[in-house]
């Protein structure tokens, strides 16, 4: 099944970034329990949030309803979203859900999708390029968020309090949310990202979100989703190890370095 591939998918994701860290002895083992201490489970450390406040955050479902990503309307009818959660799909098996806080409702609008624009360069998401813009089959009447561009260096300044959302799961390894759920996380600055994840964080390509101390993060299902500050589209959730662990920021695709290629595809 197209939906038990793109779980596994997820996970290789996760898997990967795993195995690119140096596992000596406690680092992998250790961020494990302060991942299952939380108390307050939602995206990781989240709230509830309405597609009512935020117009143009949307879910990705196969044909059977399954939400599997998150996406940002920049567009009537354009979503970006991650490579990683479109890649090996055809446009025929993805809906675009907008409008519906509670996976469980009829609430808002479902979409087909018509094209699927991956990133030339992309392979995986911790080599980077982990973008990908859809061309819907009608326009949405929700509101679009604009995009970073190379002139919106200021908003990738560690420090910077940021906005994520998704439907995805409340803990590593957990179930996924029902309901859209947000949390605000500071943007990292490149070197401390590098200092957690060496070479597999790639500065020109990337940006990292979170706090020290863990607690609040992205998680599995929330990829393609948007991460927000100064009210634009700056990061695409992509990849982590784990969730919401100490040390182990999330990690986002960096939507100033493509802004020329997400604009040349709305423009398409
Ligand atoms: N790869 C995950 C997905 O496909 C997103 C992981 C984000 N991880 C993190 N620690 N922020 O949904």
């Amino acid at each position: 099944m197209a939906e038990t591939l793109r779980r596994l998918r997820s996970w290789l994701v996760v898997l990967g970034a795993a195995l690119l860290l140096p596992v000596s002895g406690i680092s992998a083992a250790s961020a494990q329990p302060t991942t299952d201490s939380g108390v307050s489970p939602m995206i990781v450390g989240g709230t509830r949030a309405s597609t009512s406040q935020y117009p143009w955050v949307v879910y990705l479902a196969t044909s059977s309803g399954s939400q599997y990503c998150g996406g940002t309307l920049v567009a009537p009818n354009k979503v970006v979203t991650a490579a990683h959660c479109t890649v090996g799909d055809s446009a025929s098996a993805v809906r675009v859900v907008a409008g519906r806080d509670d996976k469980n409702s009829t609430a808002g609008v479902v979409a087909r999708v018509n094209k699927i624009w991956i990133h030339p360069s992309y392979r995986t998401a911790t080599q980077g390029y982990d973008v990908s813009v859809l061309t819907l089959d009608r326009n949405l009447n929700y509101a679009t968020l604009p995009f970073a561009t190379s002139a919106d260096t200021g908003l990738y300044a560690a420090g910077t309090s940021a906005t994520i959302l998704g439907w995805g799961t409340t803990s590593s390894g957990g179930s996924a949310s029902r309901y859209l759920l947000k949390a605000s996380v500071p943007v990292v600055s490149s070197t401390s990202c590098t200092s957690s994840y060496g070479t597999s964080y790639k500065s020109a390509h990337m940006v990292c979100a979170g706090y020290t101390q863990g607690g609040t993060d992205t998680c599995q299902g929330d990829s393609g989703g948007p991460l927000v500050a100064g009210g634009k589209l700056i990061g695409i959730t992509s990849w982590g190890q784990g969730c919401a662990s100490a040390g182990y920021p999330g990690v986002y695709a960096r939507v100033s370095a493509y802004a020329t290629e997400i604009q040349a595809q709305i423009n398409a």
